[in-house]
């Protein structure tokens, strides 16, 4: 991070335009306790929403609250923000990072130990083991897990799909035969949006669909160059470029929040995206499930790409170390575990909270994380940041964004720039 910084990745323009899109400081009056700065790039209503339980549970115990929000699906930009922060020696009590983020920060010194609330609270009994792995750096817990988002997931109008009299894809075959249909039936099949994070979160599931979990293994978690440039990799990039002409023409740069209105509002009959999505189609009233179905992408059905989002603690001034313990106290809390992830579209990540509240994609989603995590198929996003740094990631998504928006650039060309990308990490 620091040296993406150093090497002007954050220009003056870019800076300027990050501080623009930083919300006001929110909290109220002086409390009576401490203060906690959270920085965290949650800006749709449902995130904001989510956020919101947290926020309160921190009121309620007499803290001052303040987001530092940086306005940017997926978090590339906010990552740049924190690294700036740490830098000129006014890190946040806490910001919303990944696993091998959180693993890089621990190891520059930035982190707190939050051990003794894990103690206390008994985490390691609470969590999947790999998820405990990545909240830890040298065995201390260094960071609060919130939930675990699925990535490989396939969002379908049952409306257009029967409209299209087509039936849900098990395959990319199939998929691009409901694509047809829609397409005759006057439905545009794909909402899409083509940005860097996106785009690398979709082309990680075909990935998996052509080449098998060991194959993704080998290529996004031990980069293997002989994977990443291989036949495999070319046929997979090519069937990913085959989503972009059953996709809405507006794709380019559009946001997240965008596309998944698109689905919600019966503008597009399918969308490949994370269970974030869900939490905006239920505040629209969707009911996911069953207005709006939810299958793993084509292919995936026997793996679960994850996404964990978490708090990692930062060094802190005595007097707020007891607000930063609360807040991660509170994190981990049940009942707050169970309201997160209610209105975030995700699985609580306690493994003891009851799913009766939950919609059927969320059921579905907890008992193939236990399947895959019992089957060696729990597969750590590459797109979300959890399976290598922030940099590395950062230019592979830049790889696949360029194929995807240049068609002239072909897929043994992207393939070979992957396997650079991924050497190139580190350096
Ligand atoms: C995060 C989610 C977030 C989504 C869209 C993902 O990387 O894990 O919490 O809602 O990006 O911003």
């Amino acid at each position: 991070m620091k040296r993406a910084l150093r090497r002007g990745v954050c220009g003056p323009l870019l800076a300027a335009l990050l501080l623009a899109s930083l919300a006001p400081a929110q909290g109220g009056n002086r409390a009576p306790g401490g203060e906690v700065e959270v920085l965290h790039f949650w800006t749709s209503g449902s995130e904001a929403g989510a956020l919101a339980e947290l926020q309160s549970t921190l009121h309620r115990k007499g803290h001052l609250w303040k987001n530092f929000t940086v306005a940017n699906g997926g978090g590339g930009l906010a990552m740049v923000m924190l690294a700036s922060r740490v830098n000129s020696g006014n890190p946040p009590t806490a910001a919303q990072i990944k696993g091998a983020a959180i693993q890089e920060w621990a190891h520059t010194g930035a982190l707190s130990s939050i051990d003794d609330v894990a103690n206390t609270d008994k985490w390691n009994a609470l969590l999947p083991r790999n998820v405990s792995d990545t909240m830890k750096y040298n065995g201390r817990y260094v960071a609060a897990p919130l939930n675990v988002h699925r990535v490989n997931w396939l969002w379908i109008d049952a409306a257009a799909l029967r409209k299209a009299n087509a039936k849900p894809p098990a395959t990319w075959d199939e998929f691009f035969a409901v694509a047809e249909a829609m397409k005759k039936a006057g439905i545009i099949p794909v909402a899409y949006s083509s940005q860097s994070w996106l785009d690398m979160g979709t082309f990680e599931s075909v990935a998996i669909a052509v080449g098998g979990v060991d194959f993704y293994r080998r290529a996004f978690i031990q980069l293997d160059p002989a994977a990443l440039n291989s036949p495999q990799m070319i046929q997979a990039l090519t069937t990913y470029r085959r989503i972009k002409q059953y996709s809405s023409n507006a794709s380019s740069g559009q946001d997240w929040v965008a596309s998944t209105s698109m689905l919600t509002h019966g503008r597009a009959g399918m969308l490949l995206m994370g269970d974030w999505a869900k939490a905006e189609m239920q505040a629209a009233g969707r009911r996911p499930g069953s207005d709006i179905l939810c299958i793993a992408m084509p292919g995936t059905a026997h793996a679960f790409t994850f996404d964990v989002d978490a708090l990692a603690m930062f060094q802190v001034s005595d007097r707020n170390k007891q607000a930063q313990r609360d807040l991660a106290h509170a994190v981990m809390d049940k009942d707050f575990q169970q309201a997160f992830n209610l209105a975030k579209g995700s699985i609580p990540v306690r493994q003891d909270v009851s799913l009766d509240k939950f919609d059927e994609c969320a059921r579905r989603a907890s008992a193939d994380f236990k399947a895959s995590a019992r089957r060696g198929t729990l597969l750590p996003s590459l797109a979300h940041g959890m399976a290598q740094p922030a940099h590395t990631v950062a230019r592979m998504w830049d790889v696949i964004n360029r194929f995807w928006s240049n068609d002239r650039m072909g897929a043994g060309e992207a393939a070979a720039q992957l396997a650079r990308a991924a050497g190139q990490a580190g350096r």
